[in-house]
């Protein structure tokens, strides 16, 4: 055997269940193995699916007994799926790679507090944050702040955004704006990070890399954020591309990322000025992944896996990845519907919706119980609508317009 055949008898691990990354990987020819809650192990079993039973609750002692699991497998490299997975990917990878600092490389991710600490020492724009212990510590962050903006007495104040230090999809999120909106936390709610208001519009990036170089960079502009989306961006802001893109860059290095995706959130004022959000590496939310397939024509899915791979060549990614924007055949949007119904009794999709050009599919369903669950976040949104056009501006009205719409009634 060669070298390359000997490395393709080693295993992929995939953290987290996922239908499309399965598939993916599946496409991809390569060996795999899923670690994922031990809920899937029938379902795995019975379509012959490589599997190991295990519960991502809170990286322990016990993360070693996964790695043995999964070395004596003859397993190279762990992908993280969902958010909760990432630091597990990081202990693994560690392991794996006889490499303790992948590990603390991938707390800086899990970590608001930390993650925000590392951009601002690497000179990326970040609003003035502090992690708060107690209630005193916000009414003082809120206090001091509104003291740096010249804000006077009577005057409304400039709100403060807190929220957890390692949750995803706006889970525990707050804006407060004043006392009683303080006096309203509860204890369970801390430590948190408590930063300032960020302006500007709000859009993400996925960057797929490989050994600390980005190999393809997609913009994604929210329109609603966790409602909706669409992919590429607008020309408008497809224009500070070159500029995005080393903002990304300085995110990567001073991250020492060196391989995956990752799924970085900006604020971009009029000026061009770059606000850095958050960072994420795993798959996003929002069905970014499917409109990137939808835009482009490949699997953002396969893209992750290969970039995640340190023996995937320059070649095979070269030969991947098409051209970033003018390959793109279209627009790509996607709408999360959420009932703002209690009980669901029927489903209401409109004929015009049906009929419009940009309308592709959507997955809209009458869920078994009627009452609709109480919402976290952005959790549970109960089905999608795809669209697809060559107006980004169609794109945007369409997003907005059936996004006031009652589908659930
Ligand atoms: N400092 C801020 N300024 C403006 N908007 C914010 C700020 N912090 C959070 N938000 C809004 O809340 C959303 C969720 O916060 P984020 O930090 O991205 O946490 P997560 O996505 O992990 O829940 C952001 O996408 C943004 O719309
Ligand atoms: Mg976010």
């Amino acid at each position: 055997m060669d070298k390359s055949e000997i490395q393709e008898t080693k295993l992929t691990a995939l953290l987290g269940w996922s239908l499309p990354a399965i598939e993916a990987i599946d496409k991809l020819n390569k060996p795999y193995v899923v670690v994922g809650p031990p809920d899937f192990q029938e379902f795995a079993d019975k379509n012959g699916i490589q599997f190991v039973a295990w519960d991502f609750e809170q990286l322990n002692e016990r993360s070693i007994e996964l790695y043995e699991k999964l070395a004596a497998l003859n397993t190279k490299v762990a992908v993280p799926i969902y958010e909760e997975t990432v630091e597990w990917a990081g202990a693994l990878n560690a392991h794996f790679n006889n490499d303790p600092r992948i590990f603390n490389r991938s707390l800086l991710l899990r970590d608001k507090g930390l993650m925000k600490r590392k951009a601002q020492m690497a000179g990326i724009r970040v609003g003035v944050f502090e992690e708060a212990y107690t209630k005193d510590d916000v009414y003082r962050f809120l206090k001091r702040m509104n003291e740096a903006l010249i804000k006077m007495d009577g005057d409304v104040n400039d709100p403060i955004h807190v929220k957890p230090l390692n949750k995803a999809g706006t889970v525990g999120h707050r804006l407060i704006r004043d006392a009683q909106d303080i006096d309203l936390m509860g204890d369970t709610e801390f430590p948190c990070l408590m930063e300032s208001h960020l302006d500007g519009q709000e859009f993400s990036c996925e960057a797929f890399i490989h050994n600390g170089k980005i190999q393809f960079l997609n913009i994604t502009e929210y329109v609603q954020l966790g409602h909706s989306n669409f992919i590429p961006a607008s020309p408008a802001l497809e224009e500070w591309r070159p500029r995005i893109r080393e903002e990304v860059q300085k995110l990567v290095d001073s991250f020492e990322i060196k391989y995956g995706v990752i799924h970085p959130e900006y604020f971009i004022a009029a000026d061009g000025t770059l606000n850095f959000g958050e960072v994420a590496a795993r798959v996003p939310g929002g069905h970014i992944f499917e409109l990137i397939e939808r835009a482009y024509g490949f699997s953002a899915f396969q893209a992750q896996i290969l970039c995640s791979d340190p023996d995937t060549t320059e070649e095979e990614l070269q030969a991947f990845f098409p051209e970033e924007v003018t390959s793109a055949r279209g627009y790509a949007g996607s709408l999360m519907v959420y009932p703002k119904v209690k009980l669901i009794e029927r489903l209401n999709v409109p004929e015009e919706l049906k009929t419009n050009p940009y309308f592709e599919k959507h997955d809209m369903f009458i869920p078994v119980t009627s009452k609709v669950a109480e919402r976290v976040g952005f959790g549970n949104h109960y089905g999608t609508i795809f669209f697809f056009g060559d107006d980004s501006e169609k794109m945007r009205s369409l997003l907005k317009q059936y996004e006031k719409y009652d589908f659930y009634l």
